[in-house]
């Protein structure tokens, strides 16, 4: 696993994105898989500006979202469609029918589930997938005690990310939808790449349990360790409670890299 440790979060996002941009400019018809949330927001943000500024192509990429909420009514400004189209899609020229985001409101969920998982594998499988984490190690929606086997699907939220989610939700942990469809721990493990952004301390707990701890269905993320080909980009609050590499750390400007 190689970890990236940025001085701040403009510079873990600007990082991050340099090797989202490298992949698209190597296959320009690259498989992504992309998350929500606060933290890839200031990745988007370069990659928007790489796109108007350098001419970055996504003309060619597919994109899988990793979840959605089940039963958001269409257009609902917390929907993770609404998101990905008003902070990326709309800004970039990703072609609309390469875009796939769970549909939350599918009458029958594990249908919908089953059909996303085959999509996935009919465009070639992932390529390059990006996660965030939660505060207790959840990547996708796939909360702890997820099998690592598990496929995409529809999941409950834990207690913890209604919580934690509430914000975009005008605070109102009540109006949290219950249910999500995410891809599984299988299906993440099967993207040739992985990257996970963490900014802040509120994960820096997570992030020590995915790197050092023991790999659990207990803390999700940790099954990263097993991922042939998978860096974290993290901000210095992220990695506050990292212990040093055993393998030293590579200097860098404004970022540090280290090897476990
Ligand atoms: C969202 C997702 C989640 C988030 C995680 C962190 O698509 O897959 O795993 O990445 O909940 O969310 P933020 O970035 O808001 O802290």
């Amino acid at each position: 696993m190689k970890v990236i440790v940025a001085d701040d979060y403009e510079i873990m996002s600007r990082e991050a994105a340099k090797i989202v941009a490298a992949e698209i400019r190597k296959k320009p018809d690259s498989v992504f898989a992309l998350p929500t949330g606060g933290t890839p927001l200031g990745l988007y943000a370069e990659l928007i500006r790489m796109h108007k500024e350098e001419g970055l192509d996504f003309s060619r990429v597919s994109t899988f979202n990793l979840d959605e909420y089940i039963g958001l009514p269409d257009g609902h400004e917390s929907s993770y469609s609404f998101y990905m189209y008003d902070r990326f899609f709309n800004h970039v020229n990703v072609s609309r029918d390469k875009i796939h985001i769970p549909r939350g409101l599918a009458k029958d969920p594990e249908e919908e589930a089953a059909t996303y998982e085959w999509a996935i594998k009919r465009a070639g499988g992932i390529d390059f997938a990006v996660l965030g984490i939660g505060r207790n190690g959840h990547i996708g929606f796939n909360e702890p005690k997820t099998e690592f086997g598990s496929l995409t699907r529809p999941i409950y939220l834990a207690k913890r990310t209604i919580e934690a989610n509430a914000r975009f939700f005008d605070g109102d942990p009540d109006s949290v939808p219950r249910q999500a469809i995410s891809m599984g721990i299988r299906t993440i493990m099967n993207a040739r790449k992985v990257i996970l952004l963490a900014s802040g301390p509120e994960k820096s707990r997570a992030i020590n349990q995915t790197i050092h701890g023991p790999v659990t269905e207990m803390v999700p993320s940790s099954v990263l360790q097993l991922h042939p080909d998978c860096t974290f980009f993290l901000d210095r609050d992220a990695a506050g409670e990292l212990k040093p590499s055993p393998n030293g750390f590579i200097p860098g400007s404004g970022t540090r890299s280290m090897v476990y």
